[in-house]
C-alpha cells in the first residue's frame, strides 16, 4: 500500500501551480450547497480528475473540483462535490480531498451536508449544528501505518467540534433570524437509506441526524489539527419516521428549498470565524 502521506504530498505536487493563495477555511458543500461557489468571483478551481491519483465523485449531480474564492475577506477552498465511501473507495481516498485542503494551509474545516433526522423533534428544511458525532459503523481512515507528519496514532476525539465555532454558528444564526438546532451526527456506510429499525438504532444511540459522510472527515482533519464545524440540512426525516418512502429526489429538492438560506448561514458565519 502505497504510505498515505506519500500519495498526499504527489497530489500537492500535481497541483500546487493551481493554488492562488493559502486557504484560510475549508469549506466542504453538500447536497443544497452544490451551486454555492458559483456566488463569489473564482479565483481559481482544480477538478479533482487532474490531480494524479485523486478519487472522482460518481455521484449524479455532484461536480468534482476545487474552487477558490474569497467569501468576504477571508480566502477560502471549497469542495464542490465530495468522494463517499458507497462509491467503493478506500477511506484513505474518501479523506484525501481534505487532507489536501488541510495541506494547502486551510485551519478551519466548515463541513456541510443534507441528512436524515431521526430526532422526532426535527422537520424538514431544519438546519443542525453538529455537535458531536458516531462514526463508528465506518472504518476509520486512520487504519494503516499511522503518519506522525500528519498527526498522532491515537489521536484525542473529545471535542471534535470546536467550541469557539459552535458559539459562533449559534450566534450567526440568532442574528440572522435562523433557526439552529444542534445535535449528534451520525454516519452510515449508504448508499440505501436506512430500515426503520435502523432509525430507530440511530435513535436508541444517541443521533439526531443520520448520514452517508462528514463524519469520516471530520475524524481525518481533527487527526491533522483543524478546527472543525458542521451543519447538517435535514432535509427529511429518517425512514419510517413518516409514512412516505425515500428518494435521492426528494432529498435533494428539498436541499434546494432551503439553500438560500444555508448559504446565508454558511457565509455569514465564515466570516464571523475569521473577524
Ligand atoms: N439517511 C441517510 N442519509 C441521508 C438521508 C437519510 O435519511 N437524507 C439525506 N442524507
Amino acid at each position: 500500500m502505497e504510505q498515505v502521506f506519500e500519495k498526499l504530498e504527489r497530489c500537492l505536487e500535481s497541483c500546487r501551480d493551481r493554488i492562488p493563495f493559502v486557504p484560510k477555511t475549508a469549506l466542504v458543500l453538500g447536497s443544497g450547497l452544490g451551486d454555492y461557489a458559483e456566488h463569489f468571483p473564482v479565483e481559481g478551481e482544480i477538478p479533482y480528475r487532474e490531480i494524479e491519483g485523486f478519487p472522482v465523485s460518481t455521484v449524479q449531480g455532484h461536480k468534482g473540483r476545487f474552487v477558490f474564492a474569497h467569501v468576504g475577506e477571508v480566502p477560502v477552498v471549497m469542495m464542490q462535490g465530495r468522494v463517499h465511501y458507497y462509491e467503493g473507495y478506500p477511506m484513505t481516498d474518501v479523506v484525501l480531498p481534505i487532507r489536501l485542503m488541510r495541506r494547502m494551509g486551510a485551519e478551519i474545516l466548515f463541513l456541510t451536508n443534507a441528512a436524515g433526522g431521526v430526532n422526532y423533534d426535527f422537520q424538514a428544511g431544519d438546519f443542525m449544528m453538529i455537535t458531536d458525532q458516531i462514526s463508528s459503523f465506518v472504518p476509520s481512515p486512520l487504519i494503516g501505518p499511522n503518519s506522525e507528519k500528519l498527526g498522532p496514532r491515537f489521536p484525542d476525539m473529545s471535542r471534535i467540534y470546536d467550541r469557539d465555532l459552535q458559539e459562533i454558528l449559534r450566534n450567526t444564526a440568532r442574528e440572522l433570524g435562523i433557526p439552529l438546532r444542534e445535535g449528534t451526527y451520525l454516519q452510515l456506510t449508504g448508499p440505501n437509506f436506512e430500515s426503520p429499525h435502523e432509525v430507530k438504532m440511530c435513535r436508541i444511540l444517541g443521533a439526531d441526524a443520520v448520514g452517508m459522510s462528514t463524519a469520516c472527515e471530520a475524524v481525518a482533519a481533527n487527526h491533522m489539527g483543524m478546527r472543525i464545524c458542521g451543519i447538517s440540512c435535514i432535509s427529511n426525516l429518517a425512514c419510517g419516521m413518516t409514512e412516505q418512502p425515500l428518494s435521492h429526489q426528494e432529498v435533494q429538492e428539498a436541499a434546494d428549498r432551503v439553500a438560500p438560506l444555508f448559504r446565508q448561514l454558511v457565509t455569514e458565519s465564515i466570516r464571523n470565524m475569521c473577524r
